[in-house]
């Protein structure tokens, strides 16, 4: 089935540097460049980052990383390449894509929330085994897992950037307990020139349990090792799976 692009990153992708500016991944990048580093010694070794957004979370990667960045949308990856115009960019799904290149590392950051089924997180497994160099490290860190799971959460905040003023409001909720999709309902409130515009854009996103990742992880070849990440704004992003291709762990 084809993916459908959400409003914010498509029609309402201007708003992202807004809602989500830059400057509030700094703590998230340095952990992933720390545990490049940690895995694979010093250097400037290849990154590749699956579902890069805005770039936001890569901007702070590009000095100690050579980059390469892929998103399924192609408004989010004109974003990225304003923000990172030293990176090689590519419209693509992080579930199939093939680009001929191999990588030391690989990242899928809070986009890893876009896979569904336990499928989607195979074909993304081998999407990075393909782009992987024997021993490389792959890093996924979904929004939440089953365990940490808010059901019937609600998160509002508020964000100014120039004459634009928006007001965000999230209601996530599980409706059908028994698959591996929740569904996130974004309010945006959004002020400018005196006149006010709502819009509003559903998410569905997956949700599976630790066991999940890591076994299907294991079953690509990857040695796993789970960490928690530091907490961010809202709560989001809750833990971090690292994968050692082809390597065990002693
Ligand atoms: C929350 S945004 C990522 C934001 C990013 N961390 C940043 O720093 O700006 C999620 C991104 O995942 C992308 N995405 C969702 N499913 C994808 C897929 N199957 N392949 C590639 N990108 C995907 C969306 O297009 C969107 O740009």
């Amino acid at each position: 089935m084809a993916k459908i692009i959400n409003r914010l990153y498509g029609d309402l992708s201007y708003l992202w540097p807004i809602i989500s500016p830059p400057e509030e991944y700094g703590s998230e990048a340095a952990f992933f460049g720390d545990v490049v580093h940690e895995e694979l010694g010093s250097g400037r070794h290849k990154l590749l980052e699956m579902g890069v957004g805005g770039g936001h979370n890569l901007s702070h990667l590009t000095l100690d990383f050579e980059c390469t960045a892929v998103d399924l949308s192609p408004d989010m990856v004109a974003l990225s390449q304003g923000l990172n115009p030293e990176v090689e960019h590519y419209v693509g799904d992080m579930r199939y894509i093939r680009l001929g290149q191999t990588f030391d590392a690989v990242l899928v950051h809070d986009a890893a929330s876009y896979l569904l089924t336990e499928q989607d997180l195979q074909e993304t497994f081998a999407t990075a085994v393909a782009h992987l160099r024997p021993g490389g490290v792959l890093m996924v860190a979904p929004d939440w897992v089953q365990e940490t799971f808010p059901d019937g959460w609600v998160y509002t905040w508020d964000r100014l950037q120039g004459d634009i003023e928006v007001n965000i409001q999230e209601v996530m909720t599980d409706p059908d307990p028994t698959d591996t999709q929740v569904e996130s309902t974004y309010t945006y409130t959004i002020k400018k020139d005196g006149q006010t515009t709502v819009e509003v854009d559903t998410h569905i996103t997956g949700i599976f349990p630790l066991n999940t990742w890591t076994d299907l992880m294991g079953q690509d070849g990857f040695s796993v090792e789970v960490r928690s990440l530091p907490p961010n704004k809202g709560g989001y992003g809750s833990w971090l799976f690292i994968g050692l291709l082809g390597m065990s762990r002693s």
